[in-house]
């Protein structure tokens, strides 16, 4: 069986189609950074519109590159929330039109069960086989952590998921891209945070809020001991049209920012997944391509880690099919009304 997974809740158009194994044969991304990156933020409109642009090539790609014919997609699944409702709206009802017309079921999916599931996806350099056994005898910890979530999430058994706490504020992802606009670096600010900090100074810790023992985050207090200190080393507001004489400064701010996020996510799950007895962890989710947190998770973890690949980590098609592949084989089946799921907190928001 071969199942067409759509990806369009964000600012990355995507396809991907995975095997009834979860073998990825194709994972096509037409990403918009480039696009949004001059207004700092997502522009949702702009996004919307691109998406109608983008989403035809890189449906008839994803087909190609998996060397199949339209006739071997035995499924269709699409993203239906939660995302910006223009955004969602391109793909599922471009996942509509594709599944009427090749007469297969339509099968919707939670973009966030997606994240998850893009760590089962197999590509060359990544099989969690050996992880795949454990789930229903043992839960399995999700640490799911993207630009609009912060979640931690039990696996129970394919397809059934609890969450266990989330933030109360700002996504991880959302911080860093905060974080990042206070420093004068570029959107979208994680990758950006990484590589100014990757050999900075060692500077004086920021907070980490720890939220009294619970499963939930909140990163909205070291955002603001950022800017106080941004503010008291006199970098803030940034300078970003001269050579920066102060890059040291920041790099040593974005690397105490980085240090604080990844202590908080890293202790956080371990804690979590020892004492709900959990098998392993899985870190997923845009800022899981972060390699502070995966190297960290990596050396402090005594329980397995599943982290999947770059390419799987940030929004894709492959982790949407992977996920309808399960919602699929639960028996799921969704018809014409089903609608998207808007999520008001991804988008241009404001400085901090
Ligand atoms: O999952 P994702 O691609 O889209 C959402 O569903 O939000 O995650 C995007 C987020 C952005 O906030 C971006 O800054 C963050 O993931 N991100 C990173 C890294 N790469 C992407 N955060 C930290 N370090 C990275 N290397
Ligand atoms: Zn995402």
């Amino acid at each position: 069986m071969n199942i067409l997974g759509i990806e369009t809740s964000c600012d990355e158009t995507s396809v991907g189609i995975v095997d009834g194994e979860g073998r990825v044969l194709a994972n096509v991304i037409a990403t918009q950074v480039d696009i949004h990156a001059r207004y700092g933020g997502i522009v949702p409109e702009v996004a919307s519109r691109q998406h109608v642009l983008d989403i035809r090539p890189v449906c008839e790609q994803a087909v190609e590159e998996a060397g199949i014919e339209w006739g071997d997609i035995d499924a269709v699944a699409a993203t239906h929330g939660p995302g910006l409702a223009g955004s969602l709206i391109v793909g599922l009802n471009f996942a509509k039109g594709l599944s009427a017309a090749l007469g297969v079921p339509l099968v919707g999916v939670n973009h966030m069960d997606g994240h998850v599931y893009g760590a089962w996806a197999r590509t060359e350099d990544h099989d969690i086989e050996p992880f795949q056994e454990l789930v229903g005898e043992q839960p399995i910890m999700c640490l799911v952590v993207s630009g609009g979530h912060t979640e931690l999430v039990l696996l129970e058994a394919h397809g059934k998921f609890r969450l266990l706490g989330e933030t109360r504020d700002d996504a991880a992802g959302e911080a860093f891209d905060k974080v990042a606009r206070v420093l004068g670096l570029r959107y979208p600010g994680g990758p950006e945070i990484q590589r100014v900090a990757e050999g900075a100074p060692e500077t004086e810790a920021l907070p980490r809020a720890w939220m009294n023992g619970t499963d939930e985050f909140s990163f909205s207090g070291l955002k603001t001991a950022v800017l106080n200190r941004a503010r008291a080393l006199g970098i803030y507001p940034p300078n970003v049209t001269e050579e920066r004489a102060d890059s040291q400064i920041i790099a040593g701010l974005a690397k105490a920012f980085q240090d604080s996020v990844v202590d908080v996510l890293v202790t956080k799950s371990i804690a979590a997944a020892k004492r709900e007895n959990c098998a392993g962890i899985v870190l997923v989710g845009g800022v899981a391509a972060n390699r502070a947190l995966r190297e960290s998770l990596l050396s402090k973890s005594p329980l397995p880690v599943a982290i999947p690949p770059l390419k799987l980590c940030t929004d894709n098609g492959a982790m949407i099919a992977m996920s309808g592949l399960v919602n699929y084989r639960n028996g799921r089946r969704d018809d014409w009304d089903l609608d998207v799921i808007p999520s008001l907190r991804i988008g241009t928001s404001s400085l901090v």
